[in-house]
């Protein structure tokens, strides 16, 4: 089997300096794109089926990398950073030349002064500075902002009697908990939801996004400097491991954004199961299966993050029957990981309370949010059942549809239908409740996340240098500052 730097050379399709020149018919199928993008899952099982449990495939610019499909596989890589190492500045694509400076990979696996590439003793001082950081914060307190922002949401929409459960809840609340945890001021505009999103898309606004990102962070971190708080960015600077303001900035934008879109995405499929396996329907009604359980099935089956990019091999290797070359890229598959065949001959049956699941990944480098994540989607769920407690599908099941990039599968919307009810009084803490504030969707509305044209420099500029709009940022720190 060649491996994917054997491809690098020449191709009759593409330009002779690209990288998968030369692969002809039987060359590796890419990993992005449209074909790839409308079924991933259904990809990873014709890879599985033709390749086994590591596959070649092409990432943006026909770049070839291997994709790791088997769960043991995905677990060896993971755990033995001497063989796969997160130093993207291995990458033989980076050292051929064949990324390019506009490519929408470089965001994601461009070398930072980052702990996802750091590693040995490196890593581990940026990484006890994100966990310390992270421990920090009281659970509970976490759990009380998810129920206050969650209720505010709900609010929002319990008179109408209907609502999209992604586009007016899901997509909300993790980023309204992260303004809490970074401790943001109210002059950071509405963009970042967007830019966030928009980083993960991998599209080519992706870079411009990602510039916008690290702009607002600076700001941020200046201010804490002088006035810090009980805070993310507060607690990183005063941290031991004396992290420069580079690293400072890298790991609130990572932060953002490992936290952010895949808390987006437990939420929304969680809510889908609930609504529409009638298992979790009854179980949770009649007390057999938790929420907890719930969700941990959901990162069996719809793990938030479909692929975990990247590892480079330190030495040439030997990975699923597959000969892995010194300095080649090799993607852990998390979603095709989760259904191997070996592991899950069954595919359906219950998986209760069992949690060596991929989707927080595995090795050093495992996800240290994961308690944070869990603890929002539950929160999140659990808040729309008991406010919402008739809450059905308002569409049929299969008409519910997923919008895919590279990296991760998101539901479009959640259509639901309730009784309707009364906004929830202002609580003690004196809430507003997001009754003050224009419903979502509207187009005028503060309260809409709007699309808005692709970031580009100088919308970024501008945006940053001037008055936004009153927006999603502006009403939340308002509500904050009420409280
Ligand atoms: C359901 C929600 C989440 C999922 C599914 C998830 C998934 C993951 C995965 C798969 C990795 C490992 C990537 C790799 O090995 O290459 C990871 C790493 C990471 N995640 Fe999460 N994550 C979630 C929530 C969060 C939250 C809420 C935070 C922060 C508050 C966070 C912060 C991080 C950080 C800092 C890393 C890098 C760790 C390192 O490289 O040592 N994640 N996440």
């Amino acid at each position: 089997m060649t491996t994917p730097q054997a491809h690098s050379g020449s191709a009759p399709v593409s330009p002779p300096q690209c990288p998968a020149h030369g692969l002809g018919s039987g060359s590796p199928r890419r990993l992005y794109g449209p074909e790839a993008e409308a079924d991933p899952r259904g990809l990873y099982e014709k890879l599985r089926a033709e390749y086994g449990p590591v596959a070649p495939v092409l990432l943006h610019g026909e770049i070839p990398v291997w994709l790791v499909l088997g769960y043991q596989e995905n677990l060896v890589v993971a755990r033995t950073p001497s063989r796969f190492s997160k130093d993207s500045r291995l990458w033989n694509a980076f050292r051929e030349g064949w990324v390019k400076p506009d490519s929408p990979l470089l965001p994601v696996v461009g070398w930072q002064e980052l702990v996802a590439f750091a590693d040995g003793e490196e890593h581990r001082r940026l990484r006890r500075a994100v966990t310390d950081s992270l421990e920090a914060f009281d659970r509970r307190g976490i759990r009380r902002y998810v129920a206050r922002f969650a209720d505010q949401l709900v609010d929002n929409f319990a008179a109408a009697g209907t609502a999209d459960l992604v586009s007016q809840f899901a997509e909300h609340l993790p980023l309204l908990v992260m303004t809490q945890l970074l401790g943001m001021p109210e002059n950071y505009g509405s963009r970042m939801v967007e830019a966030v999103r928009d980083l993960l898309k991998g599209t080519e606004t992706a870079v411009a996004s990602n510039g916008y990102i690290v702009k607002m962070l600076e700001e941020l971190i200046e201010s804490k400097r002088i006035n810090p708080g009980k805070d993310l960015p507060s607690w990183l600077l005063q941290h031991e491991a004396g992290l420069n303001n580079d690293e400072l900035v890298e790991h609130l934008r990572l932060i953002l954004v490992a936290g952010n879109e895949t808390t987006v995405n437990l939420i929304a499929d969680g809510l889908r199961m609930v609504l529409t396996d009638r298992r979790f329907r009854l179980d949770l009604t009649g007390g057999q299966m938790t929420l907890p359980d719930a969700l941990e099935r959901v990162l069996w089956d719809s793990p938030p993050l479909l692929l975990a990019p990247g590892r480079y091999a330190t030495g040439d290797t030997d990975l699923g029957g597959q000969r892995i070359k010194e300095g080649d890229m090799v993607v852990l598959g998390l979603a095709a990981g989760n259904v191997d065949p070996q592991i899950r001959p069954d595919g359906d049956r219950a998986l209760y309370g069992n949690r060596s699941h991929l989707a927080f990944g595995a090795g050093p480098h495992e996800c240290p949010g994961q308690d944070i994540g869990r603890a929002i989607a539950q929160e999140a769920i659990d808040r729309v059942l008991v406010r919402l407690p008739d809450l059905q599908l308002a569409v049929d099941e299969t008409d519910l549809s997923v919008a895919a990039t590279w990296m991760a599968s998101h539901l479009r919307e959640l259509p639901v239908e309730f009784t309707p009810r009364p906004r929830k009084s202002k609580d003690a803490r004196g809430a507003a409740g997001v009754g003050d504030v224009p419903p979502p969707g509207k187009p005028e509305s503060a309260y809409a996340v709007a699309p808005e044209p692709a970031a580009t420099p100088d919308t970024v500029a501008t945006r940053i240098g001037s008055e936004p709009r009153r927006t999603l940022w502006d009403v939340l720190t308002g509500l904050l500052r009420r409280q």
